[in-house]
């Protein structure tokens, strides 16, 4: 049997609804930030409870725009999370502001614990992840930052609709920062991306950044970029949203058939946090002999990827920043330990306990 991440299932379990969708786009005549987008906005505004939402390009630009809007830049830091994808550290970087990273805690998100010890006098934003679909620590981070006077930035790209103490992520800190890249739980079928925020001031300086920071036509009085989500990704996401819950209880469903199936001292199983609820995105174990669970694996037929292989700090594109291998042995070590097991959409139970019934005899 082949096994692999499969897109395709999820598009064909409501084909119809976005096929009528791109009509209805096409004979508009109207393409770029619309009546599609202006209703996206407001309806996931609503479904996260919160009461601004900008729509964007990509989760990248959610993040620089963010720190931009937050008027953070040169001189300033910004503490990070040391074990998360690049997209993190780039939206602090080309900002022109510094990140500082912190390690992670057993459930892979930045370790609470560690974060006051890394505030400077330059410290500006905590700029949290909840990785994998797992919320971060919520209550002790936005304490510390604002014992500290720290803007909270939360990074949701894989965590659309988690919680924390019932209350939904994005919504706890400054400002949400989402990506609906097609993988996502909250996918579009192109790039896109957005910022939710309670705070208007906010809101309205990112929907002029997002449009050569311009909010009437041909005055431009931000320094702004091209950042604006097309009315047909906005039109796909409208009806995804309307059918997230159902998404997400799919991805939980097979999560559990994983926790209760797989039973293998080699594999460590992700840990779940108190209080806190897993969408899921992705679903991450960590094994010493990695390389070589991956190819027995793959020689089975099941597709596995690694999230991720090399953390931020030791990329190339970042030796400007200083740091050293064995800096961040924590982070250093999940990176040469974590797989990914398929999970997606429209996954069968025979491809779930397929995989469980090879990692077993693994
Ligand atoms: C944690 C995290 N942050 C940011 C991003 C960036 O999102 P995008 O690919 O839409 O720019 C991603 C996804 O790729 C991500 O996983």
């Amino acid at each position: 049997m082949k096994v692999s991440d499969r897109l395709d299932r999820q598009y064909n379990m409501y084909a119809d609804e976005y096929l009528d969708a791109a009509k209805r786009v096409l004979e508009s005549g109207w393409y770029i930030l619309g009546n599609e987008v202006s209703s996206f906005e407001k309806e996931y505004a609503q479904y996260m409870g919160s009461k601004y939402c900008a729509a964007l390009n990509s989760g990248l630009d959610a993040l620089r725009l963010a720190v931009r809007a937050l008027g953070i830049g040169k001189g300033d830091e910004v503490i990070v999370p040391a074990n998360t994808f690049i997209a993190t550290v780039m939206g602090v970087v080309e900002e022109g502001a510094t990140p500082v990273f912190v390690e992670p805690d057993e459930y892979y998100c930045i370790d609470a614990g560690k974060i006051e010890a890394a505030i400077t006098d330059k410290t500006k934003a905590v700029m949290v992840v909840h990785l994998y679909g797992q919320s971060a620590d919520m209550g002790r981070i936005c304490e510390i930052a604002k014992k500290h006077s720290l803007f909270v930035i939360e990074d949701c790209a894989q965590a659309h609709n988690s919680e924390f103490s019932g209350k939904k992520i994005g919504t706890w800190g400054d400002i949400g920062c989402f990506s609906f890249y097609p993988t996502k739980n909250l996918g579009a079928f192109g790039d896109s991306g957005a910022v939710i925020t309670d705070n208007e001031d906010l809101a309205n300086r990112i929907k002029t950044l997002r449009n050569y920071g311009s909010s009437i036509k041909y005055h431009n009085d931000l320094c702004g970029v091209n950042s604006r989500m097309d009315e047909i990704q906005a039109a796909f996401l409208r009806i995804k949203l309307t059918h997230l819950d159902e998404l997400i209880a799919q991805r939980r469903k097979i999560a559990k058939m994983y926790l209760e199936g797989i039973d293998n001292s080699k594999i460590i199983l992700p840990s779940l946090r108190d209080n806190a609820t897993h969408v899921w995105h992705l679903f991450v174990v960590r094994c010493e002999e990695r390389e070589r669970l991956m190819s027995f694996l793959e020689d089975k037929g099941i597709h596995v990827q690694i999230h991720y292989p090399i953390p931020p700090h030791l990329q190339k594109c970042y030796e400007f920043l200083g740091h050293k291998e064995g800096e961040f042995p924590i982070t250093e070590k999940y990176a040469k330990n974590v797989l990914s097991l398929p999970l997606f959409n429209g996954m069968t139970d025979e491809e779930v306990n397929y995989v469980i019934e090879c990692i077993n005899e693994f």
